[in-house]
């Protein structure tokens, strides 16, 4: 396809302006994000614009966090920066992000995006950052031969899933993939707290961040929940990093791994199709919820007029119909904009797209703790390491891990 009949599908005008680069700090690096984001590469490069890219290892994105940091006080920002939810509030405190207002106006944003997602890519009421996705974190990701070789049914509830498990176990295969990082361990623990105490109890709990929800019966139930998990993992777990985990899944060593539906894209990577050699299923309890978990960019302002141009070429992109179908088939998310066609999504993708829709009709759908997406940098650190405290040393008791959640929920002086 030409330049400009390119440029033309991705809904912006053919590059008349000077080429100019962007530099963009994210941490797609496993096999299936690569491939996604290399789709955004190529609708700059398509633009005439060069790509650096500043990818930093370590899903979940703390490392990267560590870098825009240490650039941005360097008086040196990015481009554009993988950031999410309350931390685009924090950098549009800072005065360091730059206004998007004209792109938005232009594509129509505010019509085009769900009202929470637009609230969220908002500082003081301006466009700061541009949504790519949204990802369903819930899920059990599960190897269709190691389900079939026990001979059972994918677990419907959490009864089910040990059962399953101790089956599992006794066949040689690893019942859960684990990656022993503490990102890893806080993804896990939310979606048992979404599947034992349900909908209500996780907003209580993370995002009201209620005392007598954090410290409570069912909290109690939830770590009891979550550490049986554990005996059903391999010893060679920690620091093992979140793709490694799925790859055991998709060579069948291991049979379940809990993650978000980024896995999908390595799944799809290796050439697996869904429902055939590998399921999508809700996590035990988690049917009619959802964890939402949307990655998003926000822009830094800058200097040079053709930086400027290239970082609206991004910008644009970004939110054109096109790329949003193409990133997301890769992605293993559903595109977050309006008006992108479904129909080349497989079954884990169109039934992400129809529970977003329908658990936002009956108040399950909750933001994702572990992903950055439901409280600001300093509670999820220290909710994050109690969680990984818990896991790793079993002399820590729920009681203790408890009191450590309220502690961390209390506003600082
Ligand atoms: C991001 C995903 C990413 C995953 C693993 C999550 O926090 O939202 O886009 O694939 O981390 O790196």
């Amino acid at each position: 396809m030409s330049r400009a009949a390119m440029a033309v599908l991705l809904g912006v005008a053919a590059a008349a302006a000077p080429a100019g680069e962007v530099e963009v700090l994210h941490w797609w690096t496993s096999g299936g994000e690569a491939k996604s984001v290399d789709e955004l590469k190529r609708a700059l490069a398509t633009q005439g614009h060069a790509w650096r890219d500043l990818a930093v290892q370590g899903g979940g994105g703390d490392a990267a966090m560590t870098v825009l940091r240490s650039r941005v006080t360097g008086g040196n920002p990015p481009t554009a920066a993988q950031l999410k939810g309350p931390a685009i509030q924090e950098w549009g405190r800072m005065g360091v992000l730059a206004n998007l207002d004209d792109v938005a106006t232009e594509q129509r944003w505010d019509a085009q995006l769900p009202k929470v997602v637009a609230e969220a890519m908002k500082y003081n009421g301006h466009y700061v950052a541009v949504p790519v996705n949204v990802h369903r974190v819930n899920w059990l990701w599960i190897n269709r031969d190691a389900l079939r070789k026990v001979g059972t049914r994918a677990p419907q509830s959490w009864d089910e899933f040990f059962a399953l498990a101790e089956k599992l176990q006794r066949a040689g295969i690893v019942p859960v993939a684990h990656g022993g990082q503490p990102w890893q361990e806080f993804t896990t623990f939310e979606t048992v707290a979404l599947g034992v105490g349900g909908a209500d109890f996780y907003r209580k709990a993370f995002v009201k961040l209620d005392p007598a929800a954090l410290k409570s019966g069912t909290m109690e139930s939830v770590l009891t929940t979550f550490r049986r998990i554990k005996a059903y993992t391999d010893k060679a777990a920690p620091r093992r990093d979140w793709n490694q985990a799925t790859a055991m899944v998709i060579r069948g060593e291991a049979a379940m791994q809990f993650m978000g539906d980024w896995a999908k894209g390595e799944f799809l990577a290796a050439g697996k199709v869904p429902n055939k050699d590998f399921l999508c299923v809700s996590a035990p309890g988690t049917e009619r919820s959802y964890i939402f978990n949307i990655d998003s960019f926000a822009m830094f302002q800058l200097q040079s007029a053709a930086a400027r141009t290239a970082q609206r070429a991004l910008v644009t992109s970004i939110m054109s119909p096109a790329f949003q179908e193409i990133f997301n088939l890769n992605k293993g998310s559903i595109p977050v904009a309006a008006g992108v066609n479904m129909g080349r999504f497989d079954l884990c993708g169109q039934e992400s797209g129809a529970y977003f829709t329908a658990t936002a009709m009956i108040n399950t759908l909750v933001p994702s703790i572990a992903h950055k997406m439901a409280q600001p940098a300093a509670v999820e650190d220290a909710f994050k390491e109690t969680v990984a405290a818990f896991w790793n040393d079993e002399r820590i008791t729920s009681a203790q891990a408890m009191d450590r959640f309220v502690a961390a929920a209390r506003p600082k002086p």
